[in-house]
This record gives structure tokens, sequence and C-alpha cells, in this order.
């Protein structure tokens, strides 16, 4: 198969694309932007491998699209660009509602039209399959509910209700065109290349560094974490043995409070890097509390039983074991993280952190 990735430098996309080449006999073509968020040396394993292939292009462009379409003539596409912050959505929502609802509907029209001319074969097999978000149905507020493909959608920040609006559109071509569509909505990932300025990453990072660990109002929210290498074998089995038409909901089985998630990286740091930047006794005492996100969601928590039951999806690696193996990576690879520190990294942290 041809798979055309969207947002392959990024950090699901990364993982995606390494998994597809190092376990199947698949062409990738990668196209990104690469934003802030893109990074090809999340790809260096991967980069000289005659099957993987990369074109700098923004999917809100129409030209490039139509011309790389006719040029790898794709059978399939897996969406994954997207602006992801929850953060930046709220400090400059623009280049969210650009990329993720003009661009989606930029690819949306490239690959139908592309679709409609295909040969009887190509036309038959062809899927997009568009990754989306838990954050599109809102937050949780007990313990006894979660999120199901029935859930109806009430997102709460410009980032979540922009992946609503793009989640809409696929689906209105299913419906209206019959273009062969999957949709899959995933709870938060985490791993190896994450950008630092998710929780997990950037808590091991400033750990590291002696810098304070931000924990927004009372750190009780909760997240529903799956490492993003089940995450990617999830999305591979749906494109290949999904319904079209159909969505699936992916998440970890694991909740936990931020707070706690914090914390287990501090006594994680205190066994593998026991050596502290000077003047700090234990990682813990880093931790800070801060102003609350504006329209801070409480809880996602995923019920994954219809990508266990349907296609015998079910997560194999624990939060225990996942988490040890994230700080060890980013411990190991000071020059992945020392190149995307970029001055506008820098200026990010800087204004959003007074620090
Ligand atoms: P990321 O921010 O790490 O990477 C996004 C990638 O998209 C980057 O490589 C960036 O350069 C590229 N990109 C951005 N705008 C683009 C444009 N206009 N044209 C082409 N490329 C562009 O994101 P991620 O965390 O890997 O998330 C990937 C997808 O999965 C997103 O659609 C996101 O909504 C979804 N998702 C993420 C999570 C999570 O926990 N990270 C969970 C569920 C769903
Ligand atoms: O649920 C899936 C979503 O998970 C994805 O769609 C998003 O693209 C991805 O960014 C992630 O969104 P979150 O907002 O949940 O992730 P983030 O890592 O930004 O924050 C996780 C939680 O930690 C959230 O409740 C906010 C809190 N937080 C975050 C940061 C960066 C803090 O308390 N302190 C921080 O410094």
């Amino acid at each position: 198969m041809n798979i055309l990735i969207t947002g392959g430098a990024g950090f699901i996309g990364s993982a995606l694309i390494r998994f597809i080449i190092q376990h199947t006999e698949h062409q990738v073509l990668n196209l990104d932007k690469l934003t802030y968020a893109g990074n090809l040396e999340s790809l260096s394993i991967v980069k000289n491998n005659p099957r993987y292939h990369f074109s700098q292009t923004d999917i809100t462009d129409q030209n490039a699209l139509s011309t790389i379409f006719e040029d790898f003539q794709p059978d399939a596409v897996m969406h994954l660009a997207a602006e992801t912050h929850v953060d930046r959505s709220i400090s400059a929502a623009g280049d969210f509602i650009y990329t993720n609802i003009l661009g989606t509907f930029q690819l949306l029209e490239a690959s139908r039209l592309y679709w409609q001319r295909a040969d009887k074969d190509k036309h038959s097999t062809f899927r997009f399959h568009h990754i989306s978000t838990d954050e599109v149905f809102g937050d949780l507020n007990t313990t006894s509910n979660y999120f199901t493909e029935n859930t109806p959608y009430a997102p709460s920040s410009p980032y979540s209700a922009s992946k609503a609006s793009s989640d809409h559109l696929v689906r209105a071509w299913y419906r209206t065109y019959g273009f062969p569509i999957l949709i899959t909505n995933c709870s938060n990932n985490y791993g190896p290349y994450h950008f630092p300025e998710k929780l997990i990453p950037l808590t091991i990072l400033n750990a590291l560094a002696g810098k304070p660990l931000t924990v927004y109002g009372n750190g009780k929210q909760i997240r529903d974490w799956l490492y993003v290498e089940d995450h990617v074998r999830a999305l591979y089995m749906v494109l290949t043995r999904g319904t079209i038409g159909e969505s699936y909901n992916i998440g970890g089985h694991n909740e936990q409070k931020n707070i706690d998630v914090v914390e287990s990286i501090c006594a994680l740091l205190e066994e593998l890097a026991p050596t502290k930047p000077n003047g700090i006794n234990k990682y813990k005492d880093l931790i800070t509390y801060i102003k609350d996100r504006p329209g801070h969601d409480v809880r996602y928590a995923i019920d994954a039983s219809k990508i266990q039951n349907e296609l015998g999806w079910i997560p194999q690696e624990s939060f225990n074991s996942g988490l040890a193996k994230t700080v060890i990576w980013y411990i190991e690879n000071q020059e992945w993280v020392k190149n995307i520190q970029t001055g506008e990294y820098q200026n990010w942290i800087r204004n959003h952190y007074n620090h």
C-alpha cells in the first residue's frame, strides 16, 4: 500500500511512521509543514529507508495537495497534521482554525477528487483515516461514566472545538459523498519524542533542570494516559480492518490525576537521576501550583470496548513501565531535546510560565 501520512514529523505521526516502516512493507509519504512541533530528527531511524518519503507541505495548500496525490497515488490517507496544544489554542486560536478546520477541508477535497477519479480497484479499497481526540466530547465529572463512540460532542477549548469541527466535516463527506472514512478518538498519549510543552515531557525536563514543576489549579484533573506505541498499533488496525464510516475510541484504561503523574515522575527521577541541580533536595520540592487553565476539562476517560471487541486491540504497556521508559528516554536523548528547545520554544515557556 502507498500510505500518505500528514503530520508525520510530530509526536504520534513519527511513532506511526516508525511502526509502519519497521513492521510492514508499505510505502509512506510523510506530508508535514514542519511547524515548531514537527521534527525530522524523530524519524532518523527510518529516513534512509527507500520506502520512506517526505514532502514539506502545508495541508491548507490545495495546489500542492493535488500534485502530491497525482504523484504518490495513495491507497490510504492517515490524517494527523494539526495544531495540538490546548494552552496555545487559548492564547491564539487562529492557526488552529486554519490548520485543523480549513486544512482538513482541503485534504478531504483533494482526497475525494482523487478517489472519484481512481480506477475501480483503488476506488473500492481507498480509505481516509482521520485521527482525532477524546477532547471533542468535553469532560466527565464523575468516576462512573466514560466516553463512548455515541457520547455527544461538547468541546471546551478552541483546540477541541477545531478538532470537533474537523470530525464533523469528515463524517459529512461520508454521508454526502459516500467517501470511505474512518475516525479514531484517542485519549492522552505519552512516550518518547513528545514535544516538551505537554505535561509529561515538560515535567521531566523541568525537574532535570531544577525548574518549577507547574501544576494547574488543584492538580486533581484526570487524564487517561496511553503509551504512544499502543496508539499507533491501534491506528494501523483501524486503517486495515476498521469498518468504513465508523469511529473508534482508543484509550489506556489508565486514569491518573495530574498531581499523581507529576509525583510519579519525581519518584522515578529520584532513582534514575539521583544527582540533582544545585540546591535541589527532592525533585518533588519543585512542584508549584499555578493559575488554572481557562475552561480546564476535569476528567477524560475512554470506554475502548468497541475497538477491543471488534478488532481485538488492547493496550500492552502498563503506566508504570511506559512512564519509566519515557523518563529514561529523555535522560538518554538530551541531543534531541536540545535541538527542539529553539527560540520559539523558549519564548513560549517564558511567556506562558514566566520562567
Ligand atoms: P504534534 O503537535 O506533535 O504534531 C503535529 C504535526 O503536524 C507536526 O509535525 C506539525 O509540523 C504538523 N502540522 C501542523 N500544522 C500543519 C499544516 N498546516 N500542514 C502540515 N503539517 C502540519 O501532534 P501529536 O500529538 O502527534 O498529534 C497528532 C494528531 O493526533 C493530532 O491530530 C491530534 O489532534 C491527535 N491526537 C493527539 C493526542 C495526544 O495526546 N498527543 C491524543 C489524541 C489525538
Ligand atoms: O486527550 C487528548 C489530548 O491530550 C490531545 O488531543 C491533545 O493534543 C494533547 O495535547 C493532550 O491535551 P491535554 O491538554 O490533556 O494535555 P497537556 O499535556 O497539555 O495537559 C495534561 C494535563 O496536565 C491537563 O489537565 C493540563 C495539565 N497541565 C499541563 C501542563 C502543560 C498542568 O497541570 N501543568 C502544565 O504545565
